[in-house]
């Protein structure tokens, strides 16, 4: 069985490998995986896996939600695939086309992730954006419709929040990995930010998450390593 602190995935919300070291060495063994994103990725390039990978063995998720025509996306991720990393993500947006180039491109060797709705919108965003009422009234048809698409077209699972975990699920089957952001641990006091579509960890876990995505409440913590393994220890009891 899962141990409670592999369903912690630690994002590496930093401008530079300088910046990123201290938190890989004092948090590899106490979370399940580092997501690197664009902010560190675009300063570093693969040197940052090759860190990551150098300072132990927890497992890396290349978040570079990518989203671009099918043929671009495919050859973006034959590359992202030899980098060793176990999940990367792009967007469900409007094509089923680009999600199955995307999984062409992975090899079978990097979990491809659609992004179905970014946890940072909210409904009336939806609307602006264009979308019939219907999606703008219930998020979670649209991410279902999503989701639905990313597993036709090959995909290891999706992103989505604590509150659509759930019927992703149910609709999609436990095979089919759900990630989630937004988590906010029931200690947090820092106040809104700007994610939305919110959960605490116990919460989201009896959802059905399959991992959690936890940033600012580790990396702002002033003990990060204390704030991981209470959020252990929260995940714990739920499972
Ligand atoms: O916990 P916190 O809000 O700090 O987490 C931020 C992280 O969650 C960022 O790395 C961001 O890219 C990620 N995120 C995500 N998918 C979303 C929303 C946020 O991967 N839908």
């Amino acid at each position: 069985m899962k141990q409670a602190k592999e369903y912690i995935v630690f994002p590496l919300d930093v401008p530079s490998m300088e910046a990123a070291k201290p938190f890989i060495e004092i948090l590899s063994g106490h979370v399940g995986m580092f997501k690197v994103g664009l902010e560190l990725f675009i300063h570093a390039g693969p040197r940052i896996i090759e860190m990551i990978h150098e300072k132990g063995n927890t497992k890396i998720f290349l978040d570079l939600k990518l989203h671009d025509i099918p043929t671009t996306v495919q050859r973006a991720m034959r590359v992202i695939s030899e980098l060793g990393v176990c999940f990367t993500t792009v967007h469900c947006g409007e094509s089923k086309k680009m999600l199955e180039a995307a999984v062409q491109g992975s090899q079978g060797k990097t979990g491809v992730l659609g992004v179905t709705v970014l946890t940072s919108v909210n409904s009336e965003d939806i609307r602006m954006a264009g979308f019939q009422k219907q999606y703008a009234e219930d998020i979670q048809k649209l991410v279902i419709q999503r989701a639905t698409m990313a597993k036709e077209a090959g995909c290891a699972g999706i992103v989505c929040s604590g509150h659509e975990a759930m019927q992703v699920k149910k609709t999609l089957g436990d095979g089919f990995f759900a990630i989630t952001p937004g988590i906010r641990p029931s200690w947090e006091a820092s106040g809104k930010d700007d994610q939305e579509r919110v959960m605490t960890p116990a919460r989201a876990i009896q959802n059905g998450s399959d991992y959690l995505v936890i940033g600012r409440p580790i990396r702002d913590a002033v003990n990060p390593v204390e704030a991981a393994r209470k959020i252990a220890m929260e995940i714990e009891k739920s499972l």
